[in-house]
């Protein structure tokens, strides 16, 4: 082997490892404190933990500890009662009731009658709030806690029951993270000045666009932020935010199953953004009614074309080996998710024809979340 070749392959060797960017960030409820290389080679990305800290946790401890030890307790019942995540949805008032009818732990979550005798929780508004899953709204109250009201739902008040659910189950700690991380290297990545385009496929709330879109805004680097999604109260929630940041947004409903209309952009972005979109779309494509649903690397490939060269695709997918998984399953019940482990996103990422040199894994340290960047 010669000299360069050595080099090379050394290089080659230890490139994925040599991006592990120190992300800080803070905010109300969470901490972003660095990162340090994840020690699995085999993965042949970049992939880095991102160290986190809960305050919302650190300012409620009692709290944290109640909610974590009684959803342990819950899923352990409807592990032995052999509940699982229905194949059809169950959605809105009837699919409560159905859920509340199947057993008492999902009658004490989901129920509208008083809670069932031995009850861990006396919940209020959370059945309210599950009508709203899997819409965009359901993701506000968890990324929010300080304000764990849509803008605008009047009349509902959470109990400090509800509140706690809300705020400390490991699906809310993983979706601040998964935000928090978000906005953290999108701030890193655009600080260098000048206006950027950036188009969110499946906005949903927009928060983690939206909190780095403003400080951007405000440091001198503005960014055009596009949103497109199929939800008309999705894009009249990130109106409604971008009034309240003083980010200018552009919204445009759309079916994103429709892949030649995000192809069509052509390169025109700079951040692609499919977090929160991504992790609904399944391994292969699949025809529901009249319906074709594309692959997650069909979608990914299809925001690679919309993306200029220097540009980035960011998305995010819910790990299979993260805690208590089954409360996504089991209690929420929350439709057409598809975690994946670490292995399988980076597969679906090589199926979009992506070199795994342009790949880097951002790995909270909480581990409900993997969100990943790829340079187009
Ligand atoms: C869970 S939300 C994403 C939230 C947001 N990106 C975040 O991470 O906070 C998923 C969004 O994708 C949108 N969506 C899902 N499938 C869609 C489709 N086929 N066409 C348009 N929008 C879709 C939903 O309306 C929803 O707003």
């Amino acid at each position: 082997m010669t000299l360069l070749e050595t080099e090379l392959t050394a290089t080659t060797a230890r490139a994925p490892q040599r991006r592990c960017s120190g992300l800080t960030d803070e905010s109300e409820h969470i901490a972003v404190r660095g990162c340090h290389v994840l020690g699995r080679d085999s993965l042949g990305v970049a992939a880095h933990v991102v160290r986190t800290a809960n305050y919302a946790a650190e300012r409620d401890p009692c709290g944290y500890q109640r909610v974590m030890d009684a959803v342990d307790r819950q899923l352990g019942v409807l592990a032995e009662a052999g509940i699982e995540r229905s194949p059809r949805p169950r959605l809105g008032a009837d699919g409560r009731a159905h859920l509340a009818a199947l057993n008492p732990v999902l009658d004490e979550w989901w129920g509208d009658g008083p809670a069932p005798e031995g009850s861990e929780f006396q919940f209020g508004y959370l059945r309210r709030w599950r009508d709203q899953v899997p819409s965009a709204a359901a993701l506000w109250p968890l990324q929010h806690p300080g304000d764990p009201v849509l803008p605008g739902a009047r009349g509902a008040i959470p109990n400090a029951d509800d509140w706690a659910a809300l705020t400390h189950t490991w699906d809310a700690i993983g979706i601040r993270s998964r935000g928090a991380v978000v906005s953290a290297l999108l701030r890193d990545r655009f600080a260098d000045g000048g206006p950027r385009a950036w188009l969110s496929l499946g906005s949903g709330a927009l928060s983690p666009l939206m909190d780095a879109a403003r400080e951007l805004a405000r440091s001198g680097s503005p960014c055009m932020l596009e949103v497109r999604d199929g939800d008309e109260r999705a894009l009249s929630l990130a109106e409604t935010l971008s009034a309240r940041a003083d980010v200018p947004v552009f919204t445009q409903q759309q079916d994103l199953y429709d892949l030649h209309a995000i192809e069509r952009a052509g390169e025109g972005y700079d951040l692609v953004d499919l977090v929160g979109l991504f992790e609904y779309l399944p391994d292969e494509p699949m025809f529901t009614g009249s319906a074709r649903v594309p692959s997650a690397s069909e979608m990914l490939r299809a925001a690679l074309c919309a993306t200029r060269p220097g540009g980035a695709v960011v998305l995010g997918n819910m790990r299979t080996d993260r805690p208590h998984l089954d409360f996504v399953t089991r209690i929420i019940q929350w439709p057409y998710i598809v975690p994946r482990s670490l292995e399988e996103l980076v597969a679906v990422i090589d199926q979009a024809g992506v070199a795994r040199e342009r790949v880097t894994l951002h790995l909270p340290d909480d581990q409900v979340y993997a969100v990943a960047t790829i340079e187009a």
